[in-house]
């Protein structure tokens, strides 16, 4: 049996399911399911529980049950009672350690995960894939499989660099580029070199991920400024005032805003970069899906001696792949393949090669082709449900990636929204935890790659009741 809000207002939302077959006496089971709610915040401070009748006429139990689970609740510190009062719960009691903070993401209610925008896995081509690794255990000769340098097998290094000059315009060689374990670890390795080089200051665009460049540079000993972000991506007069020796940047697709970097920008970005020798690293994340017209070429193309081109196929094939490529200025190829050797002895042999097949046969072409359609459509439905349901989200961006920014009217408040949205069982992340600054508006990433397009349009429904909830308690 499951009570779920039916007082709200008053009682808060309980949802209180007994089994009445299993071990779990059931005053426990009424205990157990208060203290959750008020652990994870859904019972705040002060809430009046129902009085033990009504609780106990609800839930089909006898009286004693609730009386015996509220008194545990009472002593243990979680609930405060009066006699002949109501129950309440109570201030938060500092024995009892608190739990996280309500996560973004809901645990067992979760309907629809907007959650980041990778790969939709579930579309990999594991039947091309397994050719490509089927080819290479009949046809590689044995000594393919000793240990590698470290910038990896040169047939990926060579199918990588005709792909990306091909399709991003870039200026590769295989001399020049190195396969390591997705993004994440690129710039563990270029952060290594470069801190050993000198370089002492990182600027980031602001907002932008947090989860990889920023605690590395910090751990390198690095420090990490923040360069603000604009509908057209990074603010370049604030980059020329930064003072930074190595800047990365998403100038094909802002992550996560979504901006493009314009040409005069881009080249004001390498005119910086040589007046003060310093390195710009070019994350090319999710170039590879644009929309709405060719995409952008590469800016490493217009100065391959002042860019590092970082690539991954994460967004193309599968994060768990942690398949990932530099192509790198020439001064700086023997130190990172040093590093890369000393990290792990180079990425994996079977992958490399097998992936080299794939570019090389079209397949890489093949499957982008048959996935670019398809992340559109998913991209189209979140766009006409925000229309629909959210006028007042404005999405951001260009037609483009896996993931899309839309900005929150000033009255909604971004936490709010993202708790409440997990209540009514959408994951979804607030843009203001990826600011350095942690202010600016306020705004929601939606990832939308890897659902259906009617989970999209149900996600964007249940997140207008969620948004109705914020707005109706403000
Ligand atoms: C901005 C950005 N850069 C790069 C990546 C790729 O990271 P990795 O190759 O380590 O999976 C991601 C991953 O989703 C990303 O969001």
């Amino acid at each position: 049996m499951a009570v779920s809000g039916t007082n709200s207002g008053r009682y808060g939302d309980l949802p209180l399911i007994l089994d009445r077959s299993g071990p779990e006496a059931l005053h426990r089971q009424v205990g157990a399911a208060i203290r959750a709610g008020i652990r994870s915040g859904r019972l705040a401070v002060g809430t009046r529980l129902p009085p033990t009748r009504t609780m106990a006429a609800e839930l089909g139990v006898s009286r004693g049950v609730v009386v015996e689970a509220y008194q545990q609740l009472i002593a243990e510190g979680y609930l405060t009672g009066r006699t002949g009062g109501y129950t309440t719960v109570a201030e938060w009691p500092r024995h009892v350690a608190a739990e996280p903070a309500a996560p973004a993401t809901p645990g067992p209610d979760l309907r629809v995960d907007f959650g980041y925008g990778r790969a939709d896995v579930a579309s990999f081509p594991r039947q091309t894939w397994l050719r490509s690794i089927r080819r290479v255990m009949v046809e590689t000769p044995g000594d393919r499989f000793l240990y590698s340098t470290g910038q990896g097998v040169v047939e990926v290094r060579t199918a990588l660099a005709d792909y990306l000059n091909r399709v991003r315009g870039t200026a590769a060689h295989p001399d020049t580029v190195l396969i390591c374990n997705g993004y994440a670890q690129a710039v563990t390795l270029l952060i290594a070199v470069l801190a050993r080089r000198g370089a002492r200051r990182l600027a980031v665009e602001d907002p932008s991920s947090d989860d990889d460049a920023r605690p590395i540079a910090a751990a390198a000993g690095m420090e990490v400024v923040g360069i603000p972000v604009g509908p057209d991506g990074v603010d370049v007069a604030a980059l020329e005032r930064s003072d930074a020796d190595l800047v990365i940047l998403t100038p094909s697709h802002q992550w996560p805003t979504g901006g493009v970097l314009s040409a005069q920008a881009r080249a004001a970005v390498l005119h910086w970069a040589d007046r003060r020798g310093a390195l710009v690293v070019e994350d090319d994340y999710d170039a590879e899906y644009r929309y709405d017209r060719q995409p952008v070429g590469a800016m490493q193309g217009l100065a391959p001696e002042r860019v590092v081109y970082a690539g991954s196929a994460s967004k193309t094939l599968a994060p768990g792949l942690r398949l990932g490529w530099l192509v790198l200025p020439r001064h700086l190829v023997a130190d990172v393949a040093a590093a890369k050797v000393l990290a792990d002895r180079g990425s994996p042999a079977l992958e490399q090669l097998s992936f080299a097949d794939f570019l090389a046969r079209g397949e890489f072409d093949r499957h982008l082709r048959r996935m670019r359609p398809v992340y559109r459509r998913r991209r189209d439905a979140l766009l006409a449900a925000l229309a629909a349901r959210l006028p007042d989200l404005e999405p951001a961006g260009i037609a483009a990636g896996l993931h899309l920014v839309a900005w929150l009217p000033p009255d909604l408040d971004e936490a709010a929204v993202v708790a409440a949205a997990a209540r009514h069982g959408v994951a979804v992340h607030g843009v203001t935890p990826y600011r350095m600054a942690r202010t600016g508006p306020g705004g929601l990433v939606f990832g939308y790659s890897s659902i259906g397009e009617r989970a999209i349009t149900t996600g964007v429904d249940l997140l207008a009741d969620a948004v109705a909830e914020v707005r109706s308690r403000a």
